[in-house]
């Protein structure tokens, strides 16, 4: 046991070593402990036990044999030990080192694991670097995928795009701590892996899904924040005995489409249709008033050209308040509460709780203002919209990352972006003058359009 502890403590280098891969060793196996015994851990936690403490026994490690060696060179002796296989203490130092190395890399390795492990999960992309990906992780929470963690996106299966990952994040870990990164963070698409390795490992193009009503409510800017309804049969359709229609024929497996646009497939310059074996269809915007605008490499379309917004799901101010009226969370009694709720919502604030704190006293104000009476009868609800406000705001809208309302468009229809009208709006044609089809029909059915009380509703039993 001597002859082990003291080339492990005679240096200062080694016996500096030595103590970090004991403290390492100790902290590792209580934080491990506390883990297996249930304890909630945070994501610093995982951080720590599982990357930090694995490198810092690491460095130990290494320190301690840096610190022998650099003794040797300094002691006349020769630089290297000599083994004598034949003397017994030799072969019994040789068996504890062997055992030491092994015992120590089967803990690192499964360190190591547990550490991918937790780089791979949520709260550790959501949660570490608070500032920079808050907004993507509270946008994320609203969405249909909240369960689905973010690596199932953005990185998907296979060592290529593990690997990949791991590159980018290690630069995106420099350029947090140096604030090297863009605000707003920029949209990966051109970066982002094909729906075919990611969404595609859950939903797949040939899934039938038929005509889908979807009814829309919308509240006006009067008096009495008039109710209004639109219900449409939008035509999602899919594969349907063998061939693909309505609106996921774009992902028939048949059909190619492929695109060139700006940085921020906002307009899309040319589109190329190839269908089976039939010559390639080249559509090129017309009238654009940019010349020689810049344009990215050609991109195939695939489900998220369309699907932008499956997850990082930011209302525009117009829907965030016409929810939270159609909710009940905003009395929708209160008059022109719908379009004062929006003029707070939309000022600009410097923070979310200047903005917090602003929008309550922008509602409070105007109601003192112009309808003394409510001010003081409903004094609770009127508190109550201005908070809700408040709290759309602060979900939508990040001051220090510059995401404004709109920063982030959703392409999946027309209504807040130009969504399918970056193609559809009847402005891209062939040199033959065939035209993109713009026809509301090929779409959607509109039962009702912006009706107080559509006919259709009335068939229906209460
Ligand atoms: C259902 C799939 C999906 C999941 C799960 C997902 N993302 Fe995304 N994310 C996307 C898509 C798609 C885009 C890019 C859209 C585009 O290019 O327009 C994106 C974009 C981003 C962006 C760029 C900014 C932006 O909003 O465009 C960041 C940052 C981001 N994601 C972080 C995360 C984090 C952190 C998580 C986990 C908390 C996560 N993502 C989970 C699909 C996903
Ligand atoms: C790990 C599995 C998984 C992955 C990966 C995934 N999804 Fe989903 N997705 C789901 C599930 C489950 C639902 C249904 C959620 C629900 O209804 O609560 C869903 C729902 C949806 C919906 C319907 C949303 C709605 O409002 O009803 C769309 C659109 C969608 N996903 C698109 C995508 C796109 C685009 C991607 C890739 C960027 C993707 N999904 C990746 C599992 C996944
Ligand atoms: C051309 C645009 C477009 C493309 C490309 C596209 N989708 Fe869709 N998808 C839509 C629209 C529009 C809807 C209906 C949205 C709604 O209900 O508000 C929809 C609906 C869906 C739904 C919900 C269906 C339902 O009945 O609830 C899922 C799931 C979905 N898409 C998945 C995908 C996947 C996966 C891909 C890629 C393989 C894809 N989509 C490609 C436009 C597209
Ligand atoms: C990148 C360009 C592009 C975008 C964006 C796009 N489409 Fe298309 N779409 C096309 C092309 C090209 C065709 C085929 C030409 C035609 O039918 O006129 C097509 C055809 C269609 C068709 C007819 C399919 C059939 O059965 O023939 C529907 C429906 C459709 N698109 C819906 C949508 C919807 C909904 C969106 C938005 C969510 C959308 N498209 C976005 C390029 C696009
Ligand atoms: C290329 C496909 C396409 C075409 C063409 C199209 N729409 Fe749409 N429209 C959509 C989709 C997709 C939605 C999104 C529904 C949703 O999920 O909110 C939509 C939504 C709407 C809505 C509801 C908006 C809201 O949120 O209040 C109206 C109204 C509408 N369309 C009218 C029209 C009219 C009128 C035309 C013809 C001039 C037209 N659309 C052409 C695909 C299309």
């Amino acid at each position: 046991m001597r002859k082990i502890l003291i080339p492990l403590t005679r240096n200062p280098i080694s016996l500096a070593g030595s103590a970090l891969m004991l403290i390492s060793a100790i902290l590792f196996v209580s934080l491990m402990l506390i883990e297996l015994l249930g304890a909630e851990g945070n994501p610093y936690i995982g951080i720590v036990t599982y990357l930090i403490l694995p490198a810092g026994g690491l460095l130990g490690f290494i320190l301690v044999f840096w610190g022998i060696r650099r003794e040797r060179r300094l002691a006349p002796q020769a630089a290297f030990p000599v083994i004598d296989l034949n003397l017994d203490t030799t072969r019994r130092r040789l068996m504890i080192l062997v055992l030491g190395v092994t015992v120590g890399a089967v803990i690192l390795t499964a360190a190591m694991s547990q550490g991918v492990h937790v780089m791979e999960s949520t709260s550790f992309c959501g949660e570490t670097c608070h500032s920079v990906m808050s907004p993507e992780y509270i946008a994320y929470q609203r969405s249909p995928h909240a369960r689905v963690a973010c690596v199932e996106c953005h990185v998907g299966s296979g060592t290529s795009w593990f690997v990949r990952s791991k590159l980018s994040g290690a630069w995106q870990l420099v350029s947090t701590a140096f604030d090297l990164y863009d605000r707003p963070i920029p949209t990966p698409i051109h970066h982002l892996r094909p729906s075919e390795g990611t969404c595609e490992e859950c939903h797949w193009p040939e899934k039938f899904y038929g005509v889908r009503p979807k009814m829309i409510t919308r509240f006006s800017d009067d008096e009495a924040n008039s109710e209004t309804k639109t219900i449409l049969l939008l035509k999602v359709g899919g594969d349907d005995f063998g061939g693909t229609q309505g609106i996921h024929w774009h992902m028939d497996p048949n059909v190619e489409i492929r695109y060139r646009s700006d940085v921020k497939r906002r307009t899309m310059y040319e589109v190329e249709l190839k269908e089976g074996d039939e010559p390639v269809q080249r559509f090129v915007k017309q009238n654009t008033r940019e010349e020689n605008p810049e344009l990215m490499d050609w991109r195939v379309m695939d489900c998220i050209d369309c699907h932008n917004r499956p997850t990082h799901v930011y209302y525009s101010a117009e829907q965030a308040v016409d929810l939270a009226l159609e909710r009940g969370f905003i009395a929708r009694d209160l008059p022109y509460v719908r379009r004062e709720g929006l003029k707070a919502v939309r000022a600009e604030y410097a923070s979310h709780e200047e903005a917090e704190l602003g929008i309550v006293a922008a509602i409070d104000s105007f109601y003192r203002a112009e309808y003394p009476g409510r001010a003081s009868s409903r004094a609770d609800d009127i508190q109550e919209a201005g908070r809700v406000l408040g709290r759309l705001y602060a979900n939508n809208v990040f001051p220090s990352m510059k995401i404004e309302w709109d920063t982030y468009p959703d392409f999946s229809g027309h209504y807040n972006s130009l969504g399918c009208n970056r193609c559809h709006a009847g402005d891209h044609a062939t040199e033959d003058g065939d035209v993109i089809d713009s026809d509301c029909s090929i779409c959607h059915t509109i039962v009702a359009w912006d009706e107080a009380s559509p006919q259709i509703l009335e068939l229906i039993p209460k």
